[in-house]
C-alpha cells in the first residue's frame, strides 16, 4: 500500500485560530522567492505551522501493542481511535512505532559507529523527542556503559513549542538529562553552529527534507531557458501571484547545475535539439520544477562544519494524489472539520497547512556528493580524488529488517505495518570516506 493516509504525519491544529490572509501578510511590499514564503508559512515564529504547540508532530499516550492486534483491519480501527481521541490527524513512523523505530536507529549507529571515541549525535529536527529518547533508552540498555556514559545528543530544533516537548520526553529519564541538549536554531543557519568539528558524528533527520524550503522555477515551453518563481503581492493586497524571472539566485543556480551535471546535454545531437524545437513551438508546454534549495543549503553547512558526519536521513521517496503542478510538487494539507484537505495551490498555506515534499533520493545523493567537494571538484577538474561519501538507499522495510526487531511491529496474523505500509519512504545513509582530508 502506499498511502499518506495513516502513514504520515500530519496536522491537528483544532485549537489554534487559523490567521485569516496570513500568507499575504507573509509577503512585504517587495516580492519574495518561494523558498522564503515557504519557510514563513512553516516556521514563522507565530504563525508559522511548526510553531503551534497544539501540535504540527503528535505524540501517542502510549506505544502501540502489535502483537496484541489480530492483523490490518485492527490496527486501522485502532489509529481511528487514536485520532479521535486525540484531535491529531497524523502522526511520524517514529511515534507511530516507538520505541522500536529510534531503536532501528540506534543499532544500525552502534553496529557501523567507532565506539572507541565518544559516541556524538545531532538529530536535526526532532520533533517530539521521541527518536532521542528512543535512541538513548537504546544504548543505556545495549551499548557498553562508557558509550552511554560518554555519549552526547544534541538536538537543533528550529520551532521553540517543539524543543520545550523534546526536554520534556527525553527528561522523562534522568540520567539521559547530563547528556541531551537542544538547541533551538535553524539548522541551515552556519552562524549557530560554531567551529567546525573535526571529531566523527553522526547526524539524524527523520521527515526533515520534506519540510525543508524549496524553490520552483518555470519555463515557458520544452526549450526556453528556466526563470526563477517569485512571490508577490497583487493590487487588491490580499492575493498573491507569481513572478518570473531570469535564474540570478544562486542557491537556485547551483542546484540547476547540479540536477544538469547528469543530463550530459552536450551529447544531444542537433537534430534532436532541433525537433524539440520545433515541437514545442507547434505544442508549448510549460514546466515547472520544485528544487531543493533548502536541502541544499542544510547540507553545505552541514558538510563545512562537521566535515566528518555520518548521515541518516529517512523521508518519503514518493506521495499521492498530489494536485500542485511540477516535477518533485509538494503536498499541502490543511485540516478541515476533522479531515484533511489538500490545496490546490501552495499559495493559500497561511500556517495553518503543512507543506512537504517528496524527496528525490537520486538527486539527494548528487547534493550530498556535491557538498562534500567530490562532485564540484569533478565538475571544475580540479582533483581526481575518489568520492568523500559512501552512501546507501534503503526501503524502510529493508532497513528496518536489518537493524530493527519486525517480529515487535507485527500483528497477529503477520500483518506489519512497519513493513508493509511504509512503501513510500526510503532511508538514506551516508558516511565519509578515507578520501576526507
Ligand atoms: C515533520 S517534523 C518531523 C519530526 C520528527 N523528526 C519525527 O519524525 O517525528 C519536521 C521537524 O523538523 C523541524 N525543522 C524543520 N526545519 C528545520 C531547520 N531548518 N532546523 C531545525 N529544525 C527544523 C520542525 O520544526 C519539526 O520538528
Amino acid at each position: 500500500m502506499v498511502s499518506r493516509s495513516f502513514t504520515t504525519k500530519k496536522l491537528p491544529l483544532l485549537f489554534h485560530t487559523p490567521k485569516a490572509l496570513f500568507s499575504t501578510h507573509i509577503v512585504g511590499d517587495k516580492p519574495i522567492l518561494v523558498r522564503d514564503f515557504i519557510h514563513s508559512a512553516l516556521y514563522d515564529p507565530k504563525h508559522g505551522y511548526f510553531s503551534q504547540r497544539s501540535g504540527s508532530v503528535g505524540v501517542l499516550e502510549k506505544s502501540i501493542r502489535f502483537n496484541q492486534l489480530e492483523g490490518r483491519k485492527a490496527y486501522m480501527k485502532y489509529l481511528d481511535d487514536i485520532y479521535k481521541r486525540s484531535d491529531i490527524a497524523w502522526f511520524t513512523p517514529v511515534e507511530l512505532f516507538k520505541p522500536w523505530y529510534a531503536h532501528g536507529i540506534a543499532e544500525a549507529i552502534m553496529r557501523t559507529a567507532n565506539l572507541s571515541v565518544p559516541l556524538k549525535i545531532y538529530e536535526i529536527g526532532g520533533g517530539s523527542g521521541t527518536c532521542a529518547k528512543g535512541i538513548m533508552d537504546y544504548m543505556m540498555l545495549n551499548a557498553p556503559a562508557r558509550v552511554y556514559n560518554s555519549m552526547t545528543y544534541t538536538s537543533v530544533e528550529i520551532s521553540p513549542s517543539l524543543a520545550e516537548i523534546q526536554r520534556e520526553t527525553v527528561g522523562g529519564v534522568r540520567s539521559h538529562l547530563s547528556k541531551f541538549r537542544v538547541e533551538c536554531r535553524d539548522a541551515a543557519d552556519r552562524t549557530g553552529w560554531g567551529a567546525v568539528e573535526q571529531q566523527p558524528c553522526w547526524v539524524i533527520m527523520l521527515e526533515v527534507l520534506d519540510n525543508l524550503p524549496h524553490d520552483l522555477i518555470y519555463s515557458e515551453n520544452q526549450v526556453s531557458p528556466w526563470m526563477e518563481v517569485w512571490v508577490e503581492k497583487q493590487h487588491d493586497r490580499e492575493t498573491l501571484s507569481e513572478l518570473y524571472k531570469p535564474l540570478q539566485d544562486s542557491l537556485i543556480k547551483h542546484c540547476v547545475d547540479i540536477i544538469d551535471l547528469d543530463k550530459n546535454h552536450s551529447s544531444q545531437s542537433s537534430i534532436i535539439s532541433k525537433t524539440r524545437s520545433i515541437w514545442s513551438m507547434v505544442f508549448p508546454t510549460p514546466r515547472r520544477c520544485w528544487l531543493p534549495t533548502g536541502c541544499l543549503k542544510l547540507l553545505e553547512v552541514l558538510h563545512g562544519v562537521l566535515p566528518k558526519m555520518s548521515l541518516i536521513a529517512s523521508d518519503f521517496s514518493y506521495l499521492p494524489d498530489v494536485r500542485i503542478p511540477g516535477e518533485r510538487a509538494p503536498l499541502v494539507s490543511t485540516k478541515n472539520g476533522g479531515s484533511s484537505l489538500d490545496y490546490g495551490s501552495y499559495l493559500d498555506a497561511k500556517g495553518d497547512a503543512d507543506i512537504f515534499f517528496p524527496t528525490d533520493f537520486w538527486l539527494l545523493e548528487c547534493i550530498d556528493h556535491y557538498c562534500s567537494g567530490w562532485l564540484k571538484s569533478l565538475k571544475d577538474k580540479s582533483s581526481n580524488q575518489g568520492k568523500k561519501r559512501r552512501t546507501l538507499m534503503l526501503d524502510t522495510s529493508s532497513f528496518m529488517e536489518e537493524f530493527g526487531l519486525p517480529s515487535k511491529t507485527r500483528t497477529k496474523d503477520g500483518y506489519n505495518p512497519l513493513l508493509d505500509d511504509f512503501k513510500n519512504t526510503k532511508f538514506y545513509i551516508s558516511v565519509p570516506t578515507h578520501n576526507i582530508k
